[in-house]
């Protein structure tokens, strides 16, 4: 007998049931699909983008898809033009900033030791909600508090950051995330793993990141760590496979780099709080939240990623209104909103763990 064609109607199909009742059963299968169906989409689009001609395809297809965007953005950026205050040299791919640098940097880390305080007695029973990777380092900002937290959101945007990331990235990125990520030591799993490996963010070819430490960082508590641009791409041309790896998510282990560089090339976010770095985390190896017991780690981590970006990965639903006027920080606060705010982070006492950003 052959295999039943799908009716629109309420036809016999081959196996003698209802068609009309097949759709149910589809749908009670789909769910059980659907976690190996994205595993495996995810997994044959990270092999695309791994190499060059994939990615240039599917950075393609994502500007035909808003072209609009891609136009304004760069235009704005030509327009906005000049020399950064703080410009990121291309060759190494980062900055390091003080708090004499610039103004906002000593409010910020005040505002972010408050939100700290007041969840500080929940630490552990937070560490304890987290799985897997999400133990290494978990976020204390939910949707909810930056939306009472303006003035961060001000901070993150501005001039010496957002002009520094429109000048590396040549287009008005947009504001992914504003994270305050503590790392706590972790005795099941002493060795390193996961993001405490040796890796690029292989969101994109390019990305800027702000890790700010909120508390003191020194021996002992996970500094975050990396190397130059132009070592990393030393590093990798000499690891076989290794920018394909690196593009790929994969992780790198200590034996693989180290032998390949120098001592002084490798680098750590050492410091008192308001120690700040700006890095393209997708062309300089990097790992962090190493934090030996007794340890922790407090850091500030902010996203600015292209409109177009190759690989979505969890973001922060923040205010358009504290963009103000100008058109640039509007533009930085307009990402393509597909989630409700509180989705990927929600508050993390009335919910906590990983949120939705745990099924991604
Ligand atoms: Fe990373």
């Amino acid at each position: 007998m052959s295999v039943a064609e799908p009716f629109e109607d309420g036809r016999e199909a081959g196996d003698g049931r209802l068609e009309r009742e097949r759709p149910r059963e589809r749908r009670r299968a789909w769910p059980e699909l659907r976690p190996h169906l994205a595993r495996a989409r995810d997994e044959a689009r990270r092999r695309l983008v791994a190499h060059t001609l994939g990615f240039k395809l599917l950075a393609l297809a994502l500007v035909a898809r808003a072209p609009r965007q891609y136009l304004l953005r760069r235009a704005l950026a030509r327009r906005r033009g000049g020399t950064p205050r703080c410009p990121v040299p291309d060759e190494v791919g980062f900055r390091r900033f003080t708090p004499d640098d610039v103004a906002g940097i000593a409010p910020a880390v005040a505002t972010l030791q408050r939100v700290a305080r007041e969840l500080a007695p929940h630490y552990q029973e937070l560490a304890d909600h987290q799985h897997g990777r999400y133990r290494i380092v978990f976020d204390l900002l939910s949707d909810e508090q930056l939306l009472d937290l303006p003035e961060l959101v001000d901070f993150t945007l501005d001039d010496a950051f957002l002009e520094a990331a429109i000048a590396y990235l040549g287009t008005v990125p947009v504001l992914r995330r504003i994270g305050l990520g503590l790392a706590l030591p972790d005795l099941a799993h002493p060795a390193p793993r996961n993001s405490q490996l040796f890796h690029i963010d292989g969101d994109d070819r390019r990305q800027l990141k702000l890790f700010m430490a909120v508390e003191p960082v020194g021996p002992g508590d996970g500094a975050f760590t990396y190397l130059p641009a132009h070592v990393t791409q030393r590093v990798l041309a000499a690891i076989p496979g290794g920018r394909r790896r690196g593009y790929s998510y994969e992780y790198f282990a200590d034996e693989e780099v180290l032998p390949r560089i120098a001592p002084h090339e490798l680098q750590r976010l050492e410091g008192p709080p308001g120690t700040a770095l700006l890095i393209d985390t997708s062309r300089c190896l990097h790992y962090g939240s190493r934090v030996e017991p007794g340890h922790r780690r407090l850091m500030l981590g902010t996203f600015y990623q292209r409109y177009h970006v190759i690989n979505e990965t969890p973001s922060n639903w923040l205010d358009p209104a504290c963009a103000g006027a100008d058109a640039v920080r509007r533009l930085a606060l307009s990402p393509r909103r597909v989630h409700p705010p509180g989705y990927f982070f929600p508050h993390p006492l009335r919910h906590p763990g990983p949120g939705a950003r745990g099924r991604t």
